[in-house]
């Protein structure tokens, strides 16, 4: 009999009392002897600023370039009113000042010289456009000094054709820098928009951190992250966030490794660094990425709060990428770097009177952030890397020793590398080891038991990076495809088995945008105005929001279920919810029957909820379908404590019986 059913291409799930000449497997779970715990921060996310994730992604600003600070200074601003010579300029013209020594960390502003009673103007074209929403109120502000003369700005926002859907004028009322605001509604919903600064009057002025934000950020913070990326990343539930990369915590050269001292404090005074994306690959060019640390460091604490999850920072050991320049900071130089890491540990937990706690409170967070877990250099490797990596592990264990530390096994799963990696860190007794696999599906499937055999007193395992390549790792060609999304559960069938040395696990990247991303699969797309998650988002999804607190076992006879008649499963039980929670991967393409018998000394709930994905193995979540990979619930006659489900063709499903 079917309960119910809304299901994609008419698959289904029923209790089924007859199973014809489908396969069938019987599964028996013991609820009452659990075989290890699952930690609270199993299932996490990976935050890396690439595929502008941070600047024009999850950071809600709309302008780009907003202080002149980019290499090519008028890069995002297009002029009008002057040739681009700046020799027919009877309208107006732009020049840029530096302030030299006065300001280290945003030496530019913009000389805005006017003629003329409003032919002269500066827009700014955002992040490939700017998504505006009718009838939202956007926050403008700009730094102006005037300089000589009269001169007042009139903001617009335009659309493609340049017709103007809001705006606002702004005049000064002081010879200083000075910060003005206004706000401007917007008449239409537009996903490219640009910002026009109109000059008028005759003089000049002079203009700096020109910055425009929507209303409906993520809490309506002012200045704040993107509404709809993080209702993606709330609804997953994560366990942890990892911060900020990733190749980005390295930098090409040491000099753009990622600081995190920089991108505190005073927005404004947050001095900005080249995305290392930037240059990375030649076939994806983004010469206009930069890191404005708009999103820096607090706002990640703070991110992490929001989420429930656990904050992990990861910090660079003083080696830079090394498939860059692999430049090393000599040994007796070293201290500079794990000084950072101890003083990142007393901006998120130290007491207000403490120098970094203080700077914690003053930017609004009097309370500890409790930060427990510190990442040691992101995808290093050889000798310079377990040198770098004891120094720190010695100075942060001294004064914090219960910080766990985080150490890495470097970019690929196998290999001499990491093989020189796993033994010089097992040797060291490190606590909990990063791996990352970006691997082809098979290579997922294949790997569901990578852990089953681990050394039980070895290093604790953080799955930190992993996606499956449907064409090879870091092609453009890839896709999220829903084969690929499939071996990542198989595989995270056996992480979740293998809880005991477990402890974390994110998909990587996080987040593409889709005009301009450098890295392809990623979990989330987004443009101007909207995201969806795709087909690996919702296995994200599905595991993180039934993580469970026990591992209980699930066998076929007396065997795992690891592939054997392209069958994975594991199973969990939640303190909390009293359910028995279990995931099961049909790697066929065809349907299965499972029976499942469950051993528990409770009463079962007489129905338990399975939820599905499935699909073509080809199919893809889109803009135009965002959800034709999506779960699909039903309910499931429980009798007997037994069950009887019909697994669909290359599906996941989730079972949950609550127990009385
Ligand atoms: O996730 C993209 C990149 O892949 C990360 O920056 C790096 O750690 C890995 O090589």
């Amino acid at each position: 009999m079917i309960y119910s059913r809304t299901f994609l291409n008419a698959l289904f799930i029923a209790i089924a009392c007859h199973s014809g000449a489908q396969p069938t497997t019987l599964l028996t779970v013991n609820v009452d002897k659990p075989v290890a715990e699952v930690q609270p921060t199993m299932w996490g996310i990976f935050f890396e600023d690439i595929n502008f994730a941070a600047d024009g992604g999850l950071y809600a600003e709309l302008v780009k370039n907003r202080s002149f600070e980019f290499d090519v200074p008028l890069m995002a601003w297009n002029e009008e009113g002057t040739d681009r010579f700046g020799m027919n300029n009877e309208s107006g013209f732009t020049t840029i000042l530096n302030r030299g020594a006065t300001s280290d960390t945003n030496p530019r502003f913009a000389r805005v010289t006017s003629n003329s009673e409003g032919s002269y103007s500066l827009t700014n074209t955002g992040f490939y456009g700017m998504g505006i929403k009718k009838g939202l109120s956007y926050a403008l502000s700009m730094y102006i000094r005037p300089h000589d003369g009269n001169v007042y700005v009139r903001a617009e926002l335009v659309d493609d054709q340049q017709r103007v859907i809001g705006s606002a004028t702004i005049r000064t009322d002081d010879r200083e820098w000075k910060r003005y605001q206004a706000s401007i509604t917007a008449t239409e919903t537009i996903k490219k928009a640009s910002l026009k600064l109109t000059f008028i009057g005759k003089g000049s002025i002079d203009i700096d951190i020109v910055s425009l934000f929507p209303p409906d950020t993520w809490k309506n913070k002012p200045g704040g992250l993107r509404a709809d990326l993080v209702q993606l990343l709330y609804d997953m539930k994560p366990g942890f966030l990892r911060f900020p990369g990733g190749c980005i915590v390295e930098g090409r050269d040491l000099s753009q490794r990622y600081q995190w001292k920089n991108t505190v404090g005073d927005v404004n005074d947050r001095p900005l660094l080249i995305n290392r994306w930037n240059t990375e690959f030649r076939h994806r060019p983004t010469p206009d990425y930069f890191q404005t640390f708009g999103l820096g460091f607090y706002e990640y604490f703070e991110l992490a709060e929001d989420l429930g999850a656990a904050p992990l920072p990861i910090l660079s050991c003083g080696i830079a990428c090394q498939f860059n320049t692999a430049e090393v900071v000599p040994m007796d130089q070293i201290d500079p770097y794990v000084q950072d890491a101890l003083d990142l540990i007393e901006f998120a937990n130290g007491d207000v009177t403490t120098k970094w706690g203080r700077l914690r409170k003053d930017m609004g967070h009097p309370a500890p952030f409790n930060l427990t877990m510190l990442g040691v250099g992101n995808e290093q490797w050889g000798p310079q890397y377990i040198e770098r990596y004891i120094v720190f592990e010695r100075a942060i264990k001294s004064k914090y020793p219960h910080i766990k530390i985080i150490s890495g096994t470097g970019p690929f799963p196998d290999g001499e590398l990491f093989d020189y990696a796993t033994s010089e860190l097992s040797a060291l007794h490190a606590e909990i080891i990063d791996e990352h696999y970006y691997r082809p599906p098979l290579w997922f499937f294949e790997n569901a038991t990578r852990y089953d055999h681990y050394d039980r007193k070895g290093p604790k395992i953080f799955a930190g990076e992993y996606a499956a390549q449907s064409v090879a790792i870091a092609s453009p060609e890839n896709k999220n495809t829903w084969r690929c999304a499939l071996s990542e559960a198989a595989f995270m069938t056996g992480l979740e088995r293998n809880a005991d040395v477990v402890h974390l696990a994110s998909y990587a990247p996080l987040f593409g945008h889709a005009g301009r991303w450098q890295w392809t699969p990623d979990l989330i797309w987004f443009d101007n105005l909207s995201s969806y998650g795709t087909a690996n988002y919702y296995v994200q999804k599905l595991f993180s929001t039934n993580a469970g607190t026990h591992v209980i076992s699930v066998l076929n006879g007396t065997e795992k279920v690891a592939g054997q008649n392209n069958l994975y499963a594991s199973g969990v039980w939640d303190d909390n919810r009293r359910e028995v929670i279990l995931k099961i991967v049909n790697a066929n393409e065809t349907p299965h029957t499972l029976m499942v018998k469950v051993s528990s000394k409770n009463r079962l709930d007489s129905q338990a909820t399975a939820t599905v994905l499935a699909g073509d193995l080809n199919a893809v979540n889109s803009f135009q379908m965002p959800t034709a990979i999506k779960p699909a619930e039903s309910t499931v006659e429980v009798r007997r404590k037994s069950i009887q489900v019909q697994l669909p063709p290359s599906s996941l499903i989730v079972i949950k019986i609550k127990t009385m």
